[in-house]
């Protein structure tokens, strides 16, 4: 028996080199694989089947810890690699520290490389992806296998640490743009305990967002992630950090809280049903920015604010709770936006409590 399930890159390499002259073709795709289930299987299995043979770049378990917090792996770097070589697809092992492959990448110099659906070719590491290219590589995106990830399987785990009796606080993250308002409310709901449950990231796409002041001062993990070069768009990049920066703070539910970019993929799949957003306007009307003045401008008698889950759309996701406030004579934007924003942060924390209610009751079922 193999002393270890680990390869080394000499092997690998040399196991392409005899692909290669035989005219048939190496693919490598690189993961952290803890805890195996059955997306990473097919996933891998579909991997296989663009070429000839399959190399797995496994992360040490000190870039697993980087990537996705102390907790983590659960499995050490020997046990992955040996679950990963019992199966039919994949046919070598590599390890690679830090938080990038590219070493790697350059060393074996692969055929093919695949990558799970949570990428665009555009969203690769921009690192990776120059190795790739260099390497005269063929980028591959497989669709995830839906509903099957490690993520999901911790969040049950979690739900059912309590042996199901229901003391499980599920964990927020909170992204934000401005001043904070709701996000404080929040705060304020969750130390009274009328919200149970735990912020446990605050993240803006504007560094200087007294919202992430606020999550400092409160002991709570604070993030800026550049929104790249367009003013009012997150480009793919952003999309992708904000997806991994969620994922690996181990969020239940997504938080948006005067956060004033779309989300797109892959972070709207990871979160299905599972991002809230309170917009200024009794939704349908007035979505999109400024919506109390739109309301003031088509001379609207009442307006208020919506909770509604995030999709695609612009503010078009299924409204859970609304509040009305009235318009008065002689109220200015300012006025109607104050009204509001009080209005908001009553709402939110009480509508937040009882949507997670669902969810999680719905998960303990
Ligand atoms: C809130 O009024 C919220 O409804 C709005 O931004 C403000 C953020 O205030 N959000 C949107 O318009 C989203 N479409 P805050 O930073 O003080 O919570």
């Amino acid at each position: 028996m193999d002393a270890s399930p680990i390869a080394s890159l000499d092997d690998v390499r040399a196991l392409r080199d005899r692909l290669d002259a035989e005219g048939r073709r190496l693919v490598f795709t690189n993961g952290v694989f803890d805890l195996l289930h059955a997306g990473h299987v097919r996933y891998l299995a579909r991997a296989r089947a663009l070429g000839d043979a399959l190399v797995v770049a496994l992360n040490s378990d000190a870039s697993v810890r980087s990537l996705k917090g102390p907790t983590r792996p659960l499995n050490p770097v020997e046990d992955r690699a040996e679950v990963l070589r019992g199966l039919r697809s994949v046919d070598a092992v590599v390890v690679f520290e830090g938080d990038r492959c590219t070493g790697a990448i350059h060393a074996i110099r692969p055929h093919v490389y695949a990558k799970g659906g949570d990428y665009t070719p555009d969203s690769l590491n921009r690192e990776e992806k120059a190795a790739l290219d260099a390497a005269g590589t063929a980028i591959h995106i497989l669709e995830l296998v839906p509903g099957r990830s490690t993520t999901a399987t911790l969040g049950k785990l979690r739900a059912t640490a309590d042996g199901g009796a229901g003391a499980v606080r599920p964990k927020l993250a909170v992204l934000g743009s401005g001043k904070g308002s709701n996000f404080e409310a929040l705060i304020a709901a969750i130390r009274t305990g009328a919200v149970d449950a735990e912020v446990v990231l605050v993240l803006s796409d504007n560094p200087e967002a007294r919202i992430l002041r606020l999550a400092r001062d409160a002991g709570i993990p604070a993030v800026f992630v550049d929104p790249g070069p367009q003013a009012n768009r997150l480009d793919d990049a952003a999309q992708k950090e904000i997806h991994d920066r969620l994922r690996s703070s181990g969020a239940d539910l997504v938080v948006l809280a005067g956060f004033m970019k779309r989300l797109r993929e892959p972070v709207l799949s990871a979160f299905p049903d599972l991002i809230l957003n309170v917009h200024p306007s009794l939704l349908p009307a007035f979505p999109g920015r400024e919506a109390w003045v739109q309301a003031l401008a088509a001379g609207a008698t009442e307006t208020g604010c919506t909770v509604h889950l995030v999709d695609a759309g612009l503010d078009t996701g299924r409204a859970l709770a609304q509040a009305r406030v009235p318009i008065l004579p002689g109220d200015d934007a300012e006025a109607v936006r104050a009204r509001i924003n009080a209005a908001e942060m009553d709402l939110y924390p009480r509508a937040i409590a009882a949507y997670a209610e669902t969810i999680f009751s719905r998960n303990r079922a």
